[in-house]
């Protein structure tokens, strides 16, 4: 099945198209109608449970309130809380929350309310809880988004660097201080849950998602599962911190290449790997995840896995693999949160019960994945289907009520935990955090220690604050290139998305004395100039988008319309090879989620600096080019040498990476 057609023909993915949900409407609503005949057992108009219920008692142990309230709920109301819709299925709709009794909504990759403001958040929030406390049992529904980088949906939040930058600085502290301020940041938009950190293991970078990773050794993605203490806290049930998702379980950063579910190259493919490495390397984070810091979610990863001692070629989606969800993660593990799936991930689930283009989910996908251990499903805009099908699924016998139980327990669980059921709605007196100086200063300090430095012949950095600076290349002043992904829309946006500082207004900034000439495209004379500072790099991609030779966008921005490469972009290429060529010292800034294949360059260039993806604060990457901050930046990930050196890892048999990985000079 198709799974994503080019997004040449379809509105962005995150956003469905208004008229889509239009047209769905009355299918949704008709079977909501269904739903609702079915669960004729509860009439909506059943008297409302008397407060002093235990459940509703905070002093009582949570497994005693847990046991008190699932004794009472019917199954329409337990398959409701394992349901969570997207905000536009619900937004014009509200009683929806109620009548399909959910128990969660969320916000994919840019589905903001209008106005995109911190108010406008916290009332869309609570006005969704509203509807989910009007039902039977009162109970609250947690809403979720992706705040990977901060709260990147938010436009005025802090954006923090991607995890690649953060990995770079080798300082879990600093990244659990990181989260703790996203944490805060995205509670005080009414947002409990964060789908967020990725402990996601890049081990090629040709894969769209390279800068949500913390690094290629799992050593060090698991020293940075710190993040999420920083998000939960020891009590995320605080109005500053949030739940947790360790994402994606597991192995969605060591798929094979050319094995990309749908148009994708490598995103949403194939691990072939054996039990004992996929342990030691994608399985390792989520082990530190839950046993050392209690993180309250996981969430599946589309991308399957292949075991090499069963003999390659019997893929198992990981949303149907009840060996690592059901067997590992929840046994060996003893995980006791709740298992989230991804974005309509079960409908990847191979089915041939069906015709290719059957309606997703189908019966068979439901029963696979909730028998497989996945307690909540992300059904952005087939929540009443997903419902109707598990219905039967549980009246048919295929999945059992214990299986239903398990689930609800897990979920009721968490939300007790998090102080939902006394505090569903979500104050706005906190508001004055979002993007607040002291978060920015955090986030500057963050960006200065992400850089690395690569090259630095004839000590050209630290520049001096009186040079003559020539400044050029297509990322030295644009604020959305240097945010990346997930940044205000699902795959970020170019241009002045966000508040904040670019490289260019940060060197102006730190160096006021300096005169300062920019011309992105080199197109200025440079003449009497000291020394040029050219930043290049990538443009904003999110997931398989930004796989390397994957689909490219028919509409869109040209920079979305540009093929995704390990190279530089050929624009980029000549304003390198023009101001290198002209100016005496030539100091160049890659603006990138992931490595760039420079080697051909590298000899015009007297110093080179992976920037990555610094988010809003774009002053901390002047901070070390003046000396204001040493460079103290180590590679997360080797950079290779040439393309068809990928994958290229630490510990690989053969191992000649441009530069290897913990590299990083001082100055
Ligand atoms: C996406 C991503 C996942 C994200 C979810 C909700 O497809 O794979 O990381 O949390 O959908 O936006």
């Amino acid at each position: 099945m198709q799974r994503r057609i080019p997004p040449a023909t379809r509105p962005p993915r995150r956003r469905p198209h208004r008229a889509v949900v239009l047209l769905l409407a009355p299918l949704l609503t008709l079977s909501s109608a269904a739903f609702t005949d079915v669960a004729k057992a509860v009439p909506t108009t059943a008297p409302a449970v008397p407060a002093a219920v235990p459940y509703l008692n905070p002093r009582l142990p949570v497994e005693q309130r847990v046991d008190d309230l699932i004794r009472r709920m019917t199954l329409d109301e337990k398959i409701g809380q394992m349901t969570q819709a997207e905000r536009a299925a619900v937004a014009d709709a509200p009683t929806r929350i109620t009548d399909w009794y959910l128990g969660s909504i969320l916000s994919g990759g840019g589905s903001t309310p209008t106005p995109n403001t911190a108010a406008a958040w916290v009332s869309m929030v609570n006005t969704f809880q509203r509807n989910a406390l009007n039902t039977r049992l009162k109970i609250p529904m947690i809403y979720g988004v992706d705040a990977v980088h901060g709260h990147g949906n938010l436009l005025g939040a802090t954006v923090f660097p991607h995890n690649i930058g953060l990995g770079s600085t080798r300082d879990p502290g600093l990244v659990k201080r990181v989260y703790a301020a996203t944490a805060a940041e995205t509670r005080a938009s009414g947002v409990p849950w964060n789908f967020a950190p990725c402990i996601c293991v890049t081990r090629d970078e040709r894969w769209g998602r390279s800068y949500e990773s913390f690094g290629e050794d799992p050593r060090l993605v698991t020293e940075m599962t710190t993040a999420i203490d920083g998000l939960q806290g020891d009590d995320p049930s605080r109005p500053d911190r949030v739940l947790a998702t360790a994402k994606h379980y597991a192995g969605d950063g060591d798929t094979e290449y050319g094995t990309g579910e749908g148009d994708f190259t490598i995103d949403q493919g194939i691990t072939v790997t054996s039990r004992a490495d996929f342990a030691r390397i994608n399985l390792a984070p989520f082990v530190a995840a839950i046993r050392k810091h209690g993180v309250g979610t996981v969430m599946p990863s589309f991308s399957s896995v292949d075991w090499t001692e069963d003999g390659v070629g019997n893929p198992v989606k990981m949303h149907a693999s009840r060996e690592l969800i059901t067997g590992e993660l929840k046994g060996r593990m003893r995980f006791d949160g709740f298992v989230i799936s991804d974005w309509e991930g079960i409908h990847q689930i191979p089915d041939p019960s069906v015709p290719a283009g059957a309606p997703r989910p189908t019966a068979a996908q439901v029963r696979i994945s909730v028998n497989a251990g996945i307690d909540m499903f992300m059904e952005p805009n087939t929540a009443p289907q997903f419902q109707q099908l598990l219905k039967a699924e549980v009246t048919a016998g295929r999945v059992s009520q214990a299986r239903i139980d398990d689930a609800v327990r897990r979920i009721l669980r968490t939300k007790f935990r998090m102080g939902l059921f006394e505090r569903p709605y979500a104050p706005a007196d906190r508001i004055d955090v979002i993007g607040s100086a002291a978060h920015r200063k955090l986030a500057r300090d963050a960006v200065a220690r992400s850089q690395v430095l690569l090259k630095n012949s004839g000590k050209a950095l630290p520049l001096r604050k009186n040079a003559r600076i020539y400044v050029a290349g297509r990322n030295a002043d644009n604020i959305g290139n240097q945010a990346g992904g997930w940044t205000i829309d699902w795959q970020g946006r170019s241009g002045d998305a966000i508040p904040g500082t670019t490289i260019l207004e940060g060197i102006r900034e730190v160096a006021p004395q300096a005169r300062v000439t920019y011309s992105a495209d080199a197109s200025a004379p440079m003449t009497n100039s000291d020394v040029g500072v050219v930043v290049v790099g990538e443009t904003p991609y999110a997931e398989g988008f930004g796989d390397v030779g994957g689909p490219i966008w028919q509409t869109g921005t040209p920079e979305q319309r540009e093929p995704k490469l390990l190279t530089l972009q050929p624009g980029d290429r000549a304003v390198v090879e023009k101001v290198c060529g002209a100016v005496g010292t030539c100091v160049v800034l890659l603006v990138s989620g992931r490595p760039q294949v420079v080697t051909d360059q590298l000899g015009s260039m007297d110093a080179l600096v992976a920037s990555w993806l610094p988010g809003s604060e774009g002053a901390g990457v002047a901070d070390v080019l003046f000396g204001q901050r040493r460079f103290t930046g180590r590679l997360p990930v080797s950079w290779p040498r040439s393309v068809d050196a990928v994958p290229v890892n630490v510990g690989d048999a053969t191992y000649r990476p441009l530069f290897p990985y913990g590299w990083g000079l001082r100055t």
